[in-house]
């Protein structure tokens, strides 16, 4: 008995232990605020650089159930970088001063992106094809509804979660007439 209660004073503690490692990694009062400002502060580039390649990869991989490990593998990677992206998209805010919507649907459609492309993140971890799918559709919808209400600066892309679309990335050699 004693013996268990000493493993179980010491399990307690490696947990409380974990919990206080996890937290550390938070920020300090103290901590240096440049060390918390984004590397980058444009929506487009992090539309350009991050979202669009990202989603480029990883609708081709979305067509049809992967046949091998390495298939899921880069499925899941592409999943947990739209969730984490999609979530770091929640600190910043619309600049869409046309649309009175815009800066009120921005917060929702970016934790959208991030709940649906963590849930795809998940199903790919299970191999569960059907759920991905599902999820990545989900994720497709949530992009959109953000372009959609951003329309009237520029012109976010309409996604197209299966067929051909802006993302897609067979690209149409022109022909040469000589
Ligand atoms: C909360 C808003 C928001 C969400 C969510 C969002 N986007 Fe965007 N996206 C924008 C805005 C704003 C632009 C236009 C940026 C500009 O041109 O200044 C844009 C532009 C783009 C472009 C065009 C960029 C280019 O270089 O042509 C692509 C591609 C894109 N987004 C992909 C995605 C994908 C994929 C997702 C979801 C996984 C997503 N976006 C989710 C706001 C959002």
């Amino acid at each position: 008995m004693r013996l268990l209660t000493t493993a179980l004073a010491t399990a307690t503690l490696l947990i409380l232990g974990a919990f206080a490692v996890g937290r550390s990694a938070e920020p300090s009062p103290d901590q240096e605020t440049a060390d918390m400002q984004p590397v980058e502060e444009s929506i487009n580039v992090h539309m350009s650089s991050l979202f669009k390649p990202s989603y480029r990869r990883l609708k081709p991989l979305m067509v049809s159930e992967p046949t091998d490990a390495a298939g899921w593998n880069k499925m899941r990677s592409e999943a947990l970088l739209l969730a984490e992206c999609g979530s770091n998209l929640t600190q910043y805010h619309s600049s869409n001063g046309f649309n009175p919507d815009a800066k009120k649907n921005w917060p929702r459609n970016s934790a959208d992106v991030k709940k649906h492309a963590a849930a795809l993140y998940n199903a790919a971890k299970k191999q569960d094809f059907d759920n991905a799918k599902r999820s990545y559709t989900s994720m497709t919808n949530s992009c959109n509804a953000c372009h959609k209400s951003e329309v009237s600066l520029g012109s976010p892309p309409m996604l197209t979660p299966f067929g051909k679309g802006i993302t897609d990335i067979y690209i149409v050699i022109p022909k040469v007439i000589d």
